[in-house]
Parts: C-alpha cells; sequence; structure tokens
C-alpha cells in the first residue's frame, strides 16, 4: 500500500499524524526548523515539544531574535544560550538568512535535554552544540562567546550572581516574566524596570516587554 492510499484512520496514532504533518509543512516551507521538529516527534516520544515550540514560546523567541538583530546586528562568532531547554532559540537563529553564526551552544543542566536539543539542531552539523552543565559552574572566559542568551531568567535563583561570572563587557540578551503563579518560576519581575534593576546592565541597548494572554514577558539586550 502508497503512503498516499494508506487508510487514514484510528490506526494512526496523533503522533505518526504530526510527524507526517510537520514533515509536509517543512517541505512545504523549506524550514530547517519544522524539518527538526518532525524528527524530534519521532524520534524522542518523552520530549514535551509541543510545549517548547507552542505559539507563545514562539512569538518570545521570534521577538528575541528580531530585536537582537535590529540591536546588534547579525554576525556573531559564538553565541552561548544559557538554560536552552530543547535549542529551540539556537534552531530559529541558525536557520535565519540574516545572521551569520560560527557556532552556537545550547547549555542546560537537565541531562535529559540534550539529545532532543541536537536532534532539532542535527542540520547544523558542527555549528550546534548541546553541553549539560550548570550555568553556575560555566567558565564562561575559557568558553569565549561573544553573544550570552539567557531566556530562562525566571527560573534562576540569583540572576545579578550569574551576570558577574561573564567577563567583562559580554554582550547579552536575557528574558525574564511576571508568571508568579507556575511553582517552577523562582525570580520573576513585575515590571521591565524592575528587570533592569534586577539584573544591573552596564549597557543597555534594548529594553522591553511583549503582553501574552496570561503573563508578560521582559527582555534586556546590553552588556556586563
Ligand atoms: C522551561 S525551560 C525554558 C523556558 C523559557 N521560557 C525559554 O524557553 O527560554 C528552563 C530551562 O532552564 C534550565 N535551567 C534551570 N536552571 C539551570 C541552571 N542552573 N543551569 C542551566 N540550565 C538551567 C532547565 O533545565 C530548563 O530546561
Amino acid at each position: 500500500m502508497t503512503e498516499a492510499t494508506r487508510p487514514d484512520g484510528d490506526q494512526l496514532d496523533w503522533r505518526e499524524r504530526a510527524f507526517d504533518l510537520t514533515r509536509g509543512i517543512a517541505a512545504y516551507c523549506q524550514s530547517p526548523v519544522v524539518a527538526g521538529l518532525a524528527r524530534v516527534i519521532a524520534k524522542h516520544p518523552e520530549a514535551d515539544i509541543s510545549n517548547a515550540f507552542n505559539h507563545k514560546q514562539v512569538a518570545c523567541k521570534v521577538w528575541a531574535r528580531e530585536a537582537l538583530f535590529n540591536s546588534l546586528g547579525g554576525r556573531f562568532g559564538r553565541i552561548a544560550i544559557l538554560g536552552g531547554w530543547y535549542g529551540v532559540l539556537a534552531a530559529m537563529l541558525l536557520e535565519d538568512r540574516r545572521f551569520d553564526i560560527g557556532r552556537v551552544e545550547s547549555i542546560d543542566i537537565d541531562p535529559s535535554v540534550a539529545a532532543i536539543a541536537r536532534t532539532l539542531n542535527r542540520d547544523a552539523g558542527e555549528r550546534f552544540a548541546a553541553p549539560t552543565a550548570d550555568m553556575y559552574q560555566v567558565d564562561y572566559a575559557v568558553l569565549g562567546a561573544d553573544l550570552v542568551v539567557n531566556t530562562s531568567c525566571e527560573h534562576i535563583a540569583d540572576l545579578a550572581g550569574w551576570l558577574r561570572l561573564l567577563p567583562r563587557g559580554t554582550r547579552v540578551l536575557l528574558q525574564s516574566n511576571d508568571y508568579f503563579s507556575e511553582p517552577t518560576h523562582i525570580s520573576c519581575v513585575e515590571t521591565v524596570e524592575a528587570f533592569e534593576r534586577q539584573a544591573g546592565l552596564a549597557s543597555l541597548a534594548f529594553s522591553g516587554a511583549l503582553p501574552q494572554k496570561k503573563y508578560t514577558r521582559f527582555m534586556l539586550i546590553g552588556s556586563v
């Protein structure tokens, strides 16, 4: 039986349907990110990819990518993304042809996310890596990133303490939110001004807020 005539009934579970659909969307829009999502759906049933790639998460990362390009341009030798989860932002940056990026490291303390991030970013080859590490234990001088990204600031206990680990002058993109009711959000802020005070950056190229249905996301781009 060919693919075209395969019965489309109950035998096909939602995962197979989602795989077929994302693969089709990837072929239609020629997107490595969407092709990577199809691979994740097929290979990692344990991954919470529909949460990591829901429309709010995507909106926040598109916002980050646009503001980054407009504030700092598109040329980066090495980008480090801390709390990088499944590597969605890395994939979105590596796919965007306006950017010229040497390598992206998506670093996360949770060892279970690395394989999923690698599957998502497989087409980037050596330009992508997903090391497992605690962001407080990374030697940032050795890492040598010319941009450090943390879109998980609401998850980390001591933002200013972490930022003090970065070499002076390092450029950063930070996101947090006011979604206090989520139990894993231990470091939320009420306003973007509060986020500016919490981070205490040496220079600020961008500061903004993106209202979502249940919460507002905040973003700072600048240097330590
Ligand atoms: C839920 S996710 C990301 C949410 C965020 N809205 C985003 O998409 O950027 C938060 C991630 O931060 C990671 N994380 C938390 N503490 C960390 C630490 N100390 N070092 C590295 N990663 C950490 C978690 O393992 C998790 O994958």
